[in-house]
């Protein structure tokens, strides 16, 4: 089974990731920005950083091509602390993935922010924001990237076998 990782970076969070499963891939035909080549194969891992409550638009258009492929999301976001919230991310971006895939379960942890981010809260006087900035500011980190791997080896190993831990 052939699988690729896609991803949308901007400062290295979810790029980190993005090396973290190719490194769990025994076969993997693309690992980098979207491009066409990656739709070769059967297992597509698609990863974004969380842009006003979605995925950028690069890799919406990537994932409006995919047709037949076990999809498998994964990102980070500035906000953490709440797997409800990273669960409303991975349904709004999985929303994106057309009908005819297999939407497998998706990973999400936190990543942190420009420096500017902060200078914002500081300004607005937004403690909790500021809070949220500092706690960011260590992720991704080794317990993300190790919950990643074992996250991806899971996906691979079910697609494998032909049961995906399918959403739809
Ligand atoms: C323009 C912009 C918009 C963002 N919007 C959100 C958002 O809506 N929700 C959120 O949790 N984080 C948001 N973030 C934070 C990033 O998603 C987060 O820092 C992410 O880990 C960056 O990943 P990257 O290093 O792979 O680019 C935003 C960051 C930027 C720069």
């Amino acid at each position: 089974m052939k699988a690729s990782v896609v991803y949308v970076s901007n400062t290295g969070n979810t790029e980190s990731l993005a090396m973290a499963i190719r490194e769990e891939l025994q076969n993997c035909l693309h690992c980098g920005a979207p491009a066409n080549e990656a739709l070769a194969a059967d297992l597509v891992f698609a990863g974004f950083w969380t842009d006003k409550g979605t995925c950028p638009e690069e890799l919406r258009d990537f994932l409006g091509k995919l047709h037949g492929k076990t999809v498998a999301l994964f990102g980070t976001a500035g906000f953490g602390g709440s797997k409800e919230y990273f669960e409303r991310l991975l349904a709004t971006v999985g929303s994106l993935v057309p009908a005819d895939n297999t939407l497998a379960d998706g990973f999400m942890c936190q990543g942190k922010m420009p420096m500017t981010v902060r200078e914002r809260y500081v300004k607005m006087g937004n403690t909790q924001g500021v809070e949220n900035f500092d706690r960011a500011l260590a992720h991704p980190d080794h317990a993300d990237l190790t919950a990643v791997r074992a996250w991806a080896r899971g996906i691979a190993d079910n697609a494998a076998e032909g049961t995906p831990n399918a959403k739809r």
